[in-house]
């Protein structure tokens, strides 16, 4: 019997560090810079360089169409898998995202305005 309860004991320390450790996803405590390195992958190093040529560009793209673009992706009013996949694997916060939409908006970039 004493066996059998510090058995259970040991189980339930277990799953309570299966918890934590499932709930903090890998990425949860990744830094800023690593971010921006994973959206890097695709978009290039100061989002202008993008991986694909129907990736779009993020470099001097307005901030706040970025953010809003980030939080359409994050709430599912604007769907693309790719992009999705990349809100939850990252699990941006809304500093994130407005820290990033800020990042990308202020790099050179080739995008021209009608005005040019
Ligand atoms: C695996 C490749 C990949 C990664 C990594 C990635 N993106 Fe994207 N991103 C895409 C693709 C493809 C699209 C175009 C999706 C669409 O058509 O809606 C896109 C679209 C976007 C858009 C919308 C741009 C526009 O002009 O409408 C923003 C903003 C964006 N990404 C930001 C980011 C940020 C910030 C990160 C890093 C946190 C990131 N992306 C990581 C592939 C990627």
């Amino acid at each position: 019997m004493r066996t059998a309860k510090s058995n259970f004991f040991a189980l339930f320390l277990l799953l309570a560090a299966a918890t934590v450790f499932a709930s903090e996803s890998a990425t949860d405590g990744a830094s800023f810079d690593e971010k921006l390195k994973a959206c890097a992958a695709c978009h290039g190093q100061n989002g202008d360089t993008p991986l694909a040529p129907e990736y779009p560009l993020l470099a001097g793209q307005y901030e706040s169409y970025l953010a809003n673009s980030l939080r359409q992706y994050r709430d599912g009013q604007r769907t693309n898998p790719i992009m999705a996949l990349q809100m939850q694997i990252l699990n941006l916060t809304e500093d994130d995202i407005e820290a990033l939409a800020s990042h990308f908006s202020s790099q050179s970039s080739n995008l021209r305005s009608l005005a040019d």
